[in-house]
């Protein structure tokens, strides 16, 4: 070890050379160090601003939780995104100007209302979350496999939430929808019958991960490089088809198999039959 990999405090210092291995906070900003916390001079004290140091503490501290508020579980997948065609008029983004460029991704499949060991064909909404690693940082495109939503406004997600969950007092039923609550939610709000009705129909349980659509929902703005906005709307549509299995099929699945899902996605994986669906624009 050099001088120069010595902090003033005489703390080793970490050094990067290789820009492919470089580290990065979770929203893809380079750093070099992350055994060092910023210091007001060589010993200290740590200083609040170093949001480095607090992002890891951060994604520490939240480890032991058991349940996220929703989506607790969820299975996720690395794999890439492949540019068909550029769209320079409609976004400024760099990974989406070179056809035939690969942008790592990795993608986290869930369910929404039911804890971590829940089942997986509960009638329920999947999330479809996609992180893009972009040469300029990473870029996170959240979505569901249903186009439409409960609520207008978002101030009523927790209620929604809260409506669909195990009952507070008795802590159940588990990653159900059908109980009193969630219809005293839906009798109550009406803008929630058109995704209701979609998620009480033979389509909304998903076969596989695999033959399952995703929605970004709401409609994003993207800005080419002159600075003029587009309205979009994401889709993914998977290139296996769209497959569901009707409530008789996931009653029997769920007793027999509650990791269903999670164990086709490895299981086609591993044979290297990978999924692959086309995002549309
Ligand atoms: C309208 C108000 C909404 C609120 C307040 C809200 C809030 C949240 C919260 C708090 C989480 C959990 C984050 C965590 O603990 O990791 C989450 C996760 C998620 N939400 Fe929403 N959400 C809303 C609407 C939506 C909509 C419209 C979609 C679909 C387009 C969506 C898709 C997702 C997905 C896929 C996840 C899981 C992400 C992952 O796998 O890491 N949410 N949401």
């Amino acid at each position: 070890m050099t001088d120069k990999e010595l902090g003033k405090g005489g703390e080793p210092r970490q050094q990067t050379t290789d820009r492919e291995m470089t580290m990065t906070t979770a929203q893809g900003g380079p750093i070099a160090d992350d055994q060092n916390s910023l210091k007001a001079g060589p010993r200290g004290p740590v200083l609040m601003e170093d949001h480095v140091f607090r992002e890891k503490m951060f994604h520490f501290d939240h480890e032991r939780i058991p349940e996220r508020v929703v989506h607790a579980r969820g299975y996720g997948v690395h794999g890439h995104f492949e540019l068909k065609e550029a769209i320079p008029e409609l976004s400024a983004a760099d990974f989406f100007q070179r056809v035939g460029e690969k942008t790592p991704t990795f993608t986290r499949f869930s369910t929404v209302a039911g804890n971590k060991g829940s089942f997986d064909l509960a009638r329920d909404v999947r999330g479809f979350a996609t992180k893009f690693y972009t040469k300029e940082g990473n870029w996170d495109l959240v979505g569901n496999n249903i186009p439409v939503f409960f609520i207008q406004d978002a101030i009523k997600f927790p209620d929604l939430i809260h409506s669909v969950k195990a009952a507070p007092d008795r802590g159940f039923p588990q990653a159900q929808s059908a109980h009193d609550n969630f219809w005293d939610f839906v009798s109550l709000s009406p803008e929630a019958i058109h995704m209701t009705v979609w998620q009480m129909s033979d389509r909304a349980i998903p076969r596989s991960f695999r033959f399952m659509e995703g929605f970004g929902v709401h409609t994003f703005r993207l800005v080419n490089a002159e600075g003029k906005s587009h309205y979009v709307k994401f889709h993914w549509k998977p290139k296996q088809g769209v497959q569901s299995v009707v409530w008789n099929e996931a009653l029997k699945i769920n007793g027999a198999d509650p990791d269903f899902h999670r164990r086709d996605m490895w299981d086609a994986i591993d044979a290297g039959d990978y999924p692959q669906w086309d995002l549309g624009i």
